[in-house]
């Protein structure tokens, strides 16, 4: 006989309009209890362990969502924190609503804790973009000035410094880069295109098309030595897979927490090193005396209190899979479809593939099929969502391959891989 759950799954009616039973953090922390003894690599093939990370979540399985690193999907015990903080700041706003703010130093140390840096360092925002253009914007440059990016670093990102360039008269420089490539070519290529007068070098920790992953630490020291401020990107890899802020050594960075931590949409982090607060003017204008101080970063006026609590929740989520098993499995299901697929006649594979360079973001194109083509058949015949990449005009990310990315996510299901596949191999014979 089904059970209710089955059920619901195989009408297609689960996770729409009925409430239904989903694993909470017992279930997880349980579950990670059973499996503490093995490697990452061992639990990341382990179906019986990811069964019970994906009962944590009440998805539309008649649809194959691949592109949950636009955003994210959120366990029921996020969405649920949430709920009952909106509840509870709309009872009395004017109290409750500043105390539940009141309250963000502990998800901002904990936030500090789990990626590597001094609280003070921390801020929480509303997304990569906010943490990201209060760096570009917030810095000062004069006429002249260089800031050296890269052509695949994110639309918005690039659109705010082609205005500061109308504004200010600085020079941009974006240097291009095949895909995949090495930590080695990305950093000559970058090394090349700093001359006296840069004075900002922003890119990516792993870029938002293909997964490409840049060496963040090497390319820091080498800025530093110079004078020259880094502002990295890391919109995709925070929460993805394991780092320390502090180990990266760069001067700045930003998040959108509402991809890879599962944290409510309209989250994110920015971390400046300690010295270089000064140096970055906020969004909103501080008082003097909060020229030094992380928290003048969070100023943006009356704001929803509730989302940025969720945080908290989804914070103890990541830490419950641990961060080590999250990336394995995310890299066990890469390699489950790359590998089937990576041989196929007119396959192109647009990621790197190697263990300790690609997680759950990786593009992959058919040779002489447009991405739209893609994109439609996967969705008309088999209700699979990707995200498809083709090259655009300036000022937005131009670059000269195409295909799809893919990225699964850890309520992502073997079957739904497999479907994945399935619709590729038929795919390529278009
Ligand atoms: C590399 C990169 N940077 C920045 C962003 C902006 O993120 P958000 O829209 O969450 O602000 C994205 C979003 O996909 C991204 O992929």
């Amino acid at each position: 006989m089904l059970s209710r759950r089955a059920f619901l799954n195989a009408t297609g009616v689960a996770g729409a309009a009925l409430a239904i039973k989903t694993n909470g953090l017992s279930e997880v922390l349980a579950a990670s209890a059973s499996v503490a003894g093995q490697s990452p690599a061992d639990v990341a093939k382990d179906e019986f362990y990811w069964r019970e990370i994906q009962q944590s979540f009440a998805l539309d399985r008649t649809v194959i969502n691949l592109n949950t690193g636009h955003h994210a999907s959120q366990p029921t015990i996020v969405l649920d924190a949430v709920k009952r903080f909106l509840d509870m700041e709309s009872m009395v706003p004017v109290r409750y609503g500043g105390q539940i703010l009141a309250n963000m130093d502990t998800v901002r140390r904990e936030l500090a804790k789990e990626f590597g840096c001094d609280t003070e360092e921390m801020a929480i925002t509303r997304n990569a973009s906010e943490s990201l253009q209060i760096l570009q914007n917030g810095i000062d440059l004069v006429a002249g000035d260089e800031v050296v990016t890269t052509e695949q670093d994110y639309p918005r990102m690039l659109t705010t410094w082609d205005q500061r360039m109308r504004r200010d008269k600085i020079v941009i420089k974006r240097v291009q880069f095949p895909v995949p490539t090495t930590a080695d070519d990305l950093y000559t290529r970058i090394e090349q295109a700093i001359t006296p007068k840069t004075k900002v070098l922003h890119f990516c920790h792993i870029t938002n098309l293909s997964g490409q992953l840049f060496p963040v630490q090497r390319l820091s020291r080498m800025a530093r030595t110079r004078g020259i401020r880094t502002i990295v990107d890391g919109a995709h890899a925070g929460a993805q897979f394991p780092f320390k802020l502090r180990e990266l050594e760069c001067d700045s960075y930003g998040v959108s927490l509402h991809k890879w931590l599962l944290a409510p949409n309209g989250t994110g982090l920015l971390f400046v090193k300690r010295d270089m607060i000064e140096k970055f003017w906020p969004l909103q204008a501080a008082p003097a005396t909060s020229t030094a101080d992380i928290r003048k970063f969070e100023e943006i006026g009356t704001a929803p209190a509730a989302i940025k609590a969720g945080i908290a929740d989804a914070l103890a989520f990541h830490q419950a899979i641990g961060a080590e098993r999250k990336a394995a499995r995310l890299y066990f299901l890469t390699m489950r479809w790359a590998n089937a697929l990576r041989s196929q006649p007119r396959i192109r594979m647009h990621s790197s593939l190697k263990p300790g360079e690609t997680w759950g973001v990786a593009a992959v194109g058919i040779d002489g099929m447009e991405p739209a083509k893609m994109t439609s058949f996967l969705w008309d015949k088999y209700r699979i969502v990707v995200a498809g990449l083709s090259g655009g005009k300036p000022p937005a990310q131009t670059y000269d391959w195409q295909g799809i990315r893919v990225t699964p996510n850890v309520y992502t299901t073997i079957g739904e891989i497999d479907t994945f596949i399935e619709a590729m191999q038929q795919l390529v014979k278009l």
